[in-house]
């Protein structure tokens, strides 16, 4: 028997779009109290009986900054961690999801999964008695945006009313952004080709908001750009994808160099998820220039995941 039955639903972090704006304000602010405590989690930022608990990992595609800060995340906490890739599982073999979600969460406290499908994830959330979090699936990043919004602030103070362009992909990254800027109360402006738009249930989800004037969706990356404080951008071809010659070709023109990054407002970050490539969607010049907080965000992924495994664990 199940001891969990009966208890309150797990605290899931899936997408940004489905969890409390007061909420997701809530894990930031933590996320910065994480970060200022260094690797001594002040004792009211602990779950409870945290040195018991158990993170699960399953990685279906590559990773190195979300696997690395999750397991030194939950370490930090107290807690201890499992890492699995999914050819290592029976899931790798067939065995259905929902079975594999009811079993682990007989064992484990939590689940972190990256996965190439988002039904995989949401299938296991579904079945899952305990917390399931969304470390990356075709559709979204969750908990990337959770790094950069506390990236943004720590440079530029809080995020609500101010101006973010997204250049690029309008991919999985871009998605969670959009999200975000209806959550958090920002102006997000994306610039993509018309055929590498974000994906039409995100636009309509912002639309079913009633917040229209948050997103603005272009195709021109000077457009986006004029009066931004943040630039981001990502790779061209993100995992699991196959037409990287056309991909390359559409996207030649929304390439973030130095021109554009002086279109953009006065001394404007920029920003990108990593791992980038150089030459293509950045030059070398902007991402390992002065305005670049491409690391600092990449070591804000630490402290943003120990705020969410401590939300997820019951912290509030
Ligand atoms: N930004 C990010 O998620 O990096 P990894 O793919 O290395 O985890
Ligand atoms: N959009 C990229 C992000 C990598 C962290 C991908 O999905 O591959």
């Amino acid at each position: 028997m199940d001891a969990r039955i009966g208890l309150k639903p797990p605290r899931h972090f899936l997408d940004l779009d489905q969890i409390d704006a007061r909420v997701l304000r809530r894990i930031v602010d933590m996320a910065h109290e994480m970060k200022k405590a260094g690797r001594r989690v002040p004792q009211h930022l602990r779950p409870k009986d945290i040195e018991d608990m158990v993170l699960v990992m399953i990685f279906e595609k590559p990773s190195t900054r979300t696997r690395v800060s999750f397991d030194v995340a939950m370490r930090q906490l107290g807690g201890q961690t499992i890492g699995l890739n999914h050819t290592d599982m029976q899931l790798g073999r067939g065995e259905p999801i929902s079975d594999t979600a009811k079993v682990l969460s007989r064992y484990a406290d939590a689940l972190m999964v990256r996965a190439n499908a988002h039904q995989t994830l949401v299938d296991l959330a579904e079945h899952a008695t305990i917390p399931v979090i969304n470390g990356l699936t075709d559709l979204s990043h969750p908990c990337q945006i959770v790094a950069d919004i506390l990236t943004f602030e720590e440079t530029r103070g809080n995020i609500g009313g101010r101006t973010v362009a997204w250049v690029g992909d309008g991919n999985n990254v871009a998605a969670s952004w959009m999200h975000a800027a209806v959550k958090f109360g920002f102006k997000l402006r994306v610039a993509t080709p018309a055929q590498l738009k974000p994906e039409q249930a995100v636009i309509d989800w912002v639309k079913s908001e009633g917040a229209k004037d948050s997103v603005l969706l272009t195709d021109d990356p000077a457009e986006a750009v004029k009066g931004a404080e943040c630039v981001v951008t990502d790779t061209w071809v993100s995992m699991g994808q196959d037409d990287a010659p056309r991909r390359k070709q559409l996207l030649g023109p929304y390439a973030v160099d130095q021109n554009l990054m002086d279109r953009a407002g006065k001394d404007a970050i920029f920003m990108h998820c990593l791992p980038a490539y150089r030459g293509h969607e950045v030059s070398a010049d902007v991402i390992d220039g002065a305005q670049s907080v491409v690391f600092d965000e990449a070591e804000n992924r630490l402290h943003a995941q120990k705020a969410i495994l401590a939300w997820c664990l019951g912290v509030d």
